[in-house]
């Protein structure tokens, strides 16, 4: 029972009981390893000023399904939404900010505005600046790493075989072999994926490493060419609390290796919520509150809403779109 509680004090990490590494995690530290894939480019800084998109849903529809409703093409209105609304932010490398709110907020649309892959919407205002420049397709392509929700990985390869395949084709053609076999085992112990490393990826339908696994998969072959700025949505869905919290974990070291760290969260637990530097609480497309996530709590108690004891903050504050509509 001694040893069971002293390996849960000792380690966060997520191992197997069977393999060899538990012995080494039972007596070495959460330091040992960590930062050793610290980014050794320039700071970055991100900017977002007073964005306003908007979306046509009524675009969306094919022109021949309209037909029924024996209208003329000039005759139909469009149908326009604001996605987001006047929203602002800036976070630099160092930073991990965590977008949450709750469904349909705006947080996936925030991600895509800012690297350039919104479609069948138009940002009506404000800009997106990457270290004072605009942000470009080309700028985005050389600068921010993008983990999409889902997971679009190459079922049948291993979790090494995917990485190696991405080394060759994504890393500059000046590296030699020798470092891209290095830089694959550097993302490999990076995001603790050694134990899997010869596993089938997997999909829904092919059997292979685990949601969690996979979702680290995803993130390692956008950090296998080092980028200064990692952008991720919704990296925690569908996994369960306990790799949830492993993962931004190895997140948030990321972010303390200089990188500049942007995650969308839909409603993240109280100990992964410690782990962010920054929070912008999205509600209906606005930002209740952007700032130190460790402030958010007083600010709102502040303004006359306490969190009430042993209530999740961001469970809470994140169902302002539906109760609190009045006062945010
Ligand atoms: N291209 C689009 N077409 C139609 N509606 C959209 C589009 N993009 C976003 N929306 C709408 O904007 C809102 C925010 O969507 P999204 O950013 O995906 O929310 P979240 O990721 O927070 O769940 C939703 O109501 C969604 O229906
Ligand atoms: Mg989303």
């Amino acid at each position: 029972m001694f040893l069971f509680d002293l390996f849960f004090q000792t380690t966060t990490e997520y191992q197997s009981f069977n393999s060899p590494e538990v012995s080494d995690c039972l007596f070495s530290s959460e330091e040992d390893s960590s930062l050793y894939f610290t980014y050794s480019g320039e700071c970055n800084e991100l900017e977002v000023t007073n964005l306003h998109y908007e979306v046509d849903t009524a675009a969306q529809i094919p022109w021949y399904e309209k037909l029924s409703e024996f209208k003329l093409p000039w005759e139909l209105k469009g149908d326009k939404q604001t996605a987001i609304n006047d929203l602002s932010l800036r976070v630099r490398s160092g930073q991990m900010l965590a977008v949450i709110g709750s469904s349909g907020c705006g947080k996936t649309s925030l991600l895509d505005i800012i690297t350039c892959r919104d479609e069948g919407g138009t940002m009506t205002s404000g800009q997106v600046l990457i270290n004072g420049k605009r942000n470009t397709p080309q700028l985005v392509k050389k600068s921010i790493a993008h983990v999409r929700q889902d997971d679009r990985l190459l079922p049948h390869l291993t979790v090494r075989e995917t990485l190696c395949f991405v080394a060759k084709l994504r890393l500059p053609t000046h590296f030699t072999q020798a470092q891209r076999d290095q830089r694959v085992d550097d993302v490999i112990a990076e995001l603790r994926l050694r134990q899997c490393a010869n596993t089938r990826v997997g999909n829904d339908y092919v059997r292979g490493v685990s949601g969690g696994e996979r979702r680290r998969v995803s993130i390692a072959v956008q950090l296998l060419w080092n980028p200064g700025i990692l952008i991720l949505d919704e990296p925690t869905s569908g996994l369960d609390s306990f790799t949830a919290h492993n993962l931004v974990i190895t997140l948030s070291r990321l972010a303390k290796g200089n990188r500049l760290i942007l995650l969308s969260v839909h409603q993240p637990r109280s100990d992964i919520f410690q782990l962010f530097d920054l929070v912008v609480l999205l509600s209906s497309g606005s930002a209740a509150y952007f700032g130190a996530a460790r402030d958010m709590v007083p600010y709102f108690t502040a303004l006359g809403y306490p969190c009430p004891r042993y209530c999740n903050p961001s469970d809470f504050y994140g169902r302002c779109k539906n109760d609190f509509i009045g006062y945010f």
